[in-house]
């Protein structure tokens, strides 16, 4: 049996940004102007809320990425640190102001974003040299794509060099990642991204689950389908589904972040992926119930609870 890790070692390269977030009956359709019944501004970047929720899902959590010199970088800082988050790896750009995020969220939760980068374009190769040691002495590392796709590559170098795992959320997606040969054991998608990365339709991924990690040469691409079950394709094994529980969702703006923050842990503790993503589905839907990206994010206890209270459907 595989050993398990307590308290896993978890290492985020990611983006950090300002989340300004308007309610609106519906989300405006091109040249349309809508009245929001709501405008908040809360902490986001899919780093920072993947940070959270692999921290509050019971991981040792550090951070590495870029605030700009502002109030919204200097009180993005201190947050993580009062969540527990080592912040040894968050740079300052002294230029450039911390990134933004201009959000759209319906009444049924579905939601548009628009980032501008800001600091986290600034994340640099020198930072990721300077943050080495604790990438290499992690054991996991989680990225997503709202950084410079050369900072991903070299973490996940860096990662390889010492067998640590390397999950990657490709999102936002660039087509760039298709030939980049970035080294990646584990890809977690949405189904949008899912035919971004395989340039194949769901149904076919469906029909030919052995030949989908070889594309990528990954152990394994875990397909988020919202409400309706995740997929898992696993090299050498088929096709597996694992059902999310039913929720009404407010606010589905950060799910697939408390998804991939949560699963990362699991998979660092030395849980099966069935396991781990059922425990990542439960935490990505909790983390709707709530406006906000982070506000939302359970902790492991309540992800745990909410698993016991209720049965997770597994179909094969
Ligand atoms: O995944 C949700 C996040 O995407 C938001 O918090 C926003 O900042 C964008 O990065």
């Amino acid at each position: 049996m595989q050993q398990k890790i307590v308290s896993p070692s978890i290492v985020i390269v990611g983006s950090m940004n300002l989340d300004h977030t308007f309610s609106t009956p519906r989300i405006p359709q091109p040249g349309e102007t809508v009245q929001a019944t709501r405008v908040t501004t809360s902490r986001g970047g899919k780093g920072g809320n993947a940070a959270i929720a692999a921290r509050r899902a019971g991981g040792r959590v550090a951070m590495i990425g870029c605030l700009g010199d502002d109030d919204a970088g200097r009180h993005y800082r201190s947050h993580l640190q009062r969540e527990g988050i080592n912040t040894d790896g968050v740079v300052i750009s002294q230029q450039i102001p911390t990134g933004a995020a201009f959000i759209t969220v319906d009444d049924v939760g579905e939601n548009t974003i628009v980032v501008h980068s800001g600091a986290n374009a600034c994340v640099g190769l020198s930072d990721i040299d300077a943050s080495a040691t604790a990438i290499a002495t992690a054991d996991l590392l989680l990225m997503q794509f709202e950084i410079p796709l050369e900072v991903v590559a070299q973490s996940a170098d860096i990662a390889r060099k010492f067998n640590v795992v390397v999950i990657i959320n490709p999102s936002p997606w660039n087509d760039l990642f298709r030939e980049s040969k970035i080294h990646v054991d584990i890809i977690i998608v949405n189904e949008t991204e899912a035919m971004n990365l395989t340039q194949q339709s769901i149904e076919w991924l469906r029909e030919n689950p052995l030949s989908v990690c070889d594309l990528f040469c990954c152990s394994a691409i875990v397909v988020t389908r919202g409400n309706r079950s995740t997929l898992i394709f696993q090299r050498g094994q088929m096709l597996q589904e694992v059902m999310p529980p039913t929720v009404v969702p407010r606010d589905t703006v950060g799910a697939g972040d408390a998804f991939a923050g949560a699963f990362a842990v699991k998979v660092a503790e030395g849980d099966s992926l069935l396991e781990a993503v059922a425990f990542a589905n439960t935490a990505g839907a909790l983390s709707t119930l709530v406006c906000g990206a982070q506000s939302a994010i359970p902790t492991r206890h309540e992800i745990l609870a909410r698993l016991m209270s209720k049965e997770i459907g597994t179909k094969e």
